[in-house]
């Protein structure tokens, strides 16, 4: 062959060289957000079931299983409608159902500005601060439309003090963010787009039409014999009979389908299965790219500081409304101060941990957040022995147990969905049941978390399942007033692209909205988790790093062990 042949062989060679390049890297993408855990690639291998069929499961052309709504009596209906009215969200013009991501909102070209104040550019201590935040879309151009998640805080370094912002959306693209000014010196504000209006509209479609997004298995068992199926709150019933491990109780639905060999008593444990791929096309990806527009900082037109005065008058201070704000507390000095409510105690030395919890026995039930709390404990008091027999695992549940001081501390983790590493059907409990075993009393202490597990489906499954736990609450405070129970919302966390599809802050602030209001009026303690991740100046993370765990857990000992006679810490769950 002569040389010049060769050229144009290798030309060739390096062409298809840089074409399977191309594809690797687009199978790359590609991968990055169809994600199936690594469990499942392995389970999958061994299944006798066939999983790739049944997981096909949700008719995507209905809302959500019907039959879930059917047991609700007039005044549940009603509330639930409430509920929702509360939550309701912009959604942007029906013209824009699939956005050119150039006229989606940049956080890179959006700006806020700080309103100048009536006093003759002086902020004093009481009085609040407003900004006004402009969103504008990729070329620039200013959004007419709402809708936009955005998070706010102001802080400062000097005096580690940190404080939420309350944003509100006008609807034509500008935003309002107001704050308390609850300490003097020099404050900062952050605000940062956490989604464009366009990927909200994106996860309010999966949350309604995709709650197969993350999906569980359960194995059956007999013998030597084992079989895998899928499971779910709802399943469709024309892929294959199902198994129905409805709740007696409280009617929570749980089904997997049948195993082909196996009865229905025979399933052994629950396990997330994964995620689902392919929820959204590469256009809507375009919405979800971390860095560009997931969690961006948005710039200060000007100056994004101001100098606080102290207070003018004794008075001013007094005009604080917090209920109005909705700003449960604020740190300084790194110690979180809430504002209303039972006064906050730190608790820095492990006898006053001990000292708090002598006598009580403290039941935590909920998912991974709550069992950090647990885990807090143990760390902290040497005096605590974790006596959980069995061997090591994430999922519980967990017993620790101080016999000098006569302290007992429980973990659960809640009921289905739980997306967890396998677990025993034997420890898989709801929440409501347990309490119902309860007897209460003064030395009993419930605390409860329960969020992240629900985002993947629609509302109303978070709603049912907080109803019941309601349920469950009320009659334990009617039969033992005196016992203390406490309730931790969710918090923010990190998110990538695949994080949000599943688990966005949006998804968990909405069910917090939900959590809150339900609980109104019914003799719960809060700790708000969600401000005090948000005013902290750690990054938002899942499981909240220690400082917080230790400030949310001093908030429960605060209640726990209060000087004064009981009030009702109300203020959170505001008209
Ligand atoms: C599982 O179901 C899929 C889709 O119906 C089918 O193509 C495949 O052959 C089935 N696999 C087994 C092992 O039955
Ligand atoms: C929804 O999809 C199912 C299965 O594809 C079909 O049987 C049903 O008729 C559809 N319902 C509506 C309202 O389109
Ligand atoms: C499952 O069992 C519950 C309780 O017995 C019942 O109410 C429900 O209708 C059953 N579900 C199905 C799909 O049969
Ligand atoms: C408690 O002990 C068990 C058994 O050794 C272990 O699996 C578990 O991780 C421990 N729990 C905590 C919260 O440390
Ligand atoms: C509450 O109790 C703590 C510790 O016992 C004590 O230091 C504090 O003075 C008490 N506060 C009130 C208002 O009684
Ligand atoms: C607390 O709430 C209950 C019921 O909502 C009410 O009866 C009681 O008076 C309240 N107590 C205080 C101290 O506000």
């Amino acid at each position: 062959m002569s040389l010049n042949v060769w050229k144009y062989v290798l030309i060739i060679i390096a062409g298809f060289g840089i074409i399977l390049l191309l594809r690797l890297i687009t199978i790359g993408e590609k991968w990055k957000y169809d994600i199936v855990s690594p469990m499942y690639k392995v389970q999958t291998r061994k299944q006798s079931s066939n999983l790739s069929e049944s997981l096909q499961t949700f008719h995507h052309n209905i809302t959500f299983c019907a039959h879930l709504a059917k047991s609700l009596s007039p005044e549940e209906q009603q509330e639930e409608r409430n509920l929702l009215n509360s939550i309701a969200w912009p959604h942007p013009p029906s013209g824009s159902a699939s956005p050119d991501l150039s006229d989606t909102s940049d956080p890179a070209h959006s700006l806020f500005t700080i309103v100048p104040s009536k006093n003759n550019q002086h902020w004093y201590v009481g009085d609040q601060l407003e900004v006004q935040v402009h969103l504008h879309d990729f070329k620039g151009r200013p959004k007419r439309y709402g809708g936009d998640f955005l998070l706010a805080r102001l802080h400062s370094p000097k005096y580690r003090a940190g404080v939420a912002g309350q944003v509100l959306d006008h609807e034509n693209g500008l935003y309002s963010v107001r704050f308390p000014l609850l300490w003097q010196g020099l404050a900062q504000v952050n605000v940062m787009m956490v989604h464009s209006s366009e990927a909200v509209a994106v996860l309010r479609r999966l949350r309604e039409k995709r709650p197969d997004r993350a999906f569980f298995v359960s194995i059956f068992r007999r013998g030597r014999h084992s079989e895998k199926t899928v499971c779910n709150m709802c399943l469709p019933p024309d892929k294959g009979p199902l198994c129905n491990y409805t709740d007696l109780h409280y009617g929570e639905q749980w089904y997997c389908y049948k195993p082909k060999g196996l009865g229905c008593d025979t399933r052994y444990n629950h396990i997330t299965g994964g995620y689902t791929k392919n929820l959204i096309t590469k256009k809507e990806a375009l919405l979800f790219q971390s860095g560009k527009n997931i969690k961006v900082p948005i710039h200060a037109s000007t100056t994004d500081s101001i100098n606080v005065l102290p207070s003018r008058k004794e008075r001013s201070r007094q005009k604080m409304d917090p209920v109005k704000l909705a700003t449960s507390g604020y740190y300084y000095q790194d110690s979180w101060r809430p504002l209303g409510g039972v006064p906050m105690r730190q608790f820095n030395k492990a006898s006053a941990i001990t000292q708090c919890l002598t006598n009580k026995l403290v039941y935590m039930y909920g998912d991974s957040t709550m069992r950090q709390w647990f885990e807090y404990f143990l760390t902290v008091l040497p005096g605590l022995k974790n006596i959980t027999l069995e061997k090591p695992k994430k999922q519980g549940p967990f017993m620790a147990v101080d016999v000098t001081h006569n302290i007992l501390l429980n973990y659960r983790f809640h009921g289905p969905p739980v997306r967890i590493q396998p677990v025993m059907i034997s420890e898989l409990r709801y929440i409501a049941n347990e309490l119902d075993g309860l007897t209460g009393g003064p030395n009993t202490v419930v605390t409860l978390g329960i969020w992240a597990h629900f985002s993947t489906f629609p509302v109303e499954v978070y709603i049912q399942r907080i109803r019941h736990i309601r349920k469950a609450v009320v009659r334990l405070l009617d039969r033992s007033p005196e016992t203390v129970v406490v309730v931790r919302t969710a918090n923010p966390q990190a998110l990538k692209r695949d994080v949000s599809l599943y688990k966005s802050d949006w998804l968990m602030l909405q069910q917090d909205i939900v959590l809150r209001a339900m609980f109104k009026g019914i003799n719960v303690m809060w700790v708000d988790a969600w401000q005090m991740c948000l005013a902290h100046r750690e990054p938002h993370d899942l499981h909240p790093p220690r400082p917080i765990v230790k400030t949310m857990v001093d908030m429960m000992l605060s209640y726990i062990c209060r000087n004064a006679t009981r009030k009702n810490a109300s203020f959170l769950s505001n008209e």
